[in-house]
């Protein structure tokens, strides 16, 4: 049965909106908490702490942490996973592969893969830089977030890496939160066209939420 609808391009297109809607709200609750910068480092550290205490003394240190981490691996690999295999198959089912391949790819298609694509490599980017600090450009500091957000945003390329991943982001969720909602069958042709208004104003909260931290660093508000 599971297996059936794993097969089938509206099982992994389930698969692709409930796995981004869990990683939709991941990044609506993770914007919020990078907005708590703007209150200094003492608030932004002890925020970063709480990650990690939170659900204490039910759950061990980090538990929690690493509870949300296993959720976001497996809705990443199966977003993934699904996307790459409707790509093939759309490719498949070409009559003529190689010829118009630009043309015969939407817009909003073309946008969703390499939108995905940069996400990605974001991603792996992202932990190097402010989780793990194996790329990050000053003195990691581990436990003090804030000075690393500094660190990283006080660089061209940490600032263009992650102005470039936030516009991919943004426009990434304002067509998949749409897409989301077809497959999901939410929709009507009045409820389309309220669903479309709310992908937009979260496509533009969320890249706006999230662009304000380096744009904050770069004109000195944050430092
Ligand atoms: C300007 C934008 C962003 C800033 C300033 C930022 C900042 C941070 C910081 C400081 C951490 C480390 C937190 C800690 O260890 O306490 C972190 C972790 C993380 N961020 Fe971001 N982030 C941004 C955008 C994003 C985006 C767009 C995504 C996803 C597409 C994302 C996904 C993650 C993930 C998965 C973690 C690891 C959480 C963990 O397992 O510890 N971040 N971010």
């Amino acid at each position: 049965m599971a297996r059936t609808v794993w097969d089938s391009s509206v099982g992994k297109k389930t698969v692709m909106a409930v796995s981004g809607l869990i990683m939709l709200l991941y990044l609506v609750v993770h914007m919020i908490g990078n907005l708590k910068i703007f209150f200094g480092p003492g608030e932004f550290n002890h925020y970063a702490h709480w990650l990690r205490t939170v659900g204490e003394p039910f759950m061990h240190y980090e538990w929690t942490l690493w509870l949300i981490r296993v959720v976001l691996v497996v809705a990443v690999v199966a977003h993934a996973t699904s996307a790459y295999q409707l790509s093939r198959r759309d490719l498949r089912a070409r009559p003529d592969k190689y010829v118009h391949r630009k043309a015969r790819t939407s817009y909003a298609t073309r946008t969703m893969r390499w939108g995905g694509t940069i996400l990605a490599l974001f991603i792996v980017w992202h932990l190097l830089d402010l989780t793990t600090g194996t790329v990050h450009s000053g003195g990691f500091q581990p436990g003090h977030p804030y000075q690393n957000v500094v660190d990283t945003f006080s660089t061209w390329y940490g600032d263009v890496i992650y102005i470039v991943a936030m516009l991919a982001l943004g426009l990434h969720i304002r067509h998949g939160f749409w897409s989301a909602a077809q497959t999901l069958g939410v929709g009507d042709r009045a409820r389309d066209r309220a669903l479309k208004t709310v992908a937009n104003i979260l496509a533009l909260l969320l890249t706006a939420g999230f662009l304000a931290v380096p744009v904050a660093v770069m004109t000195g508000v944050v430092s």
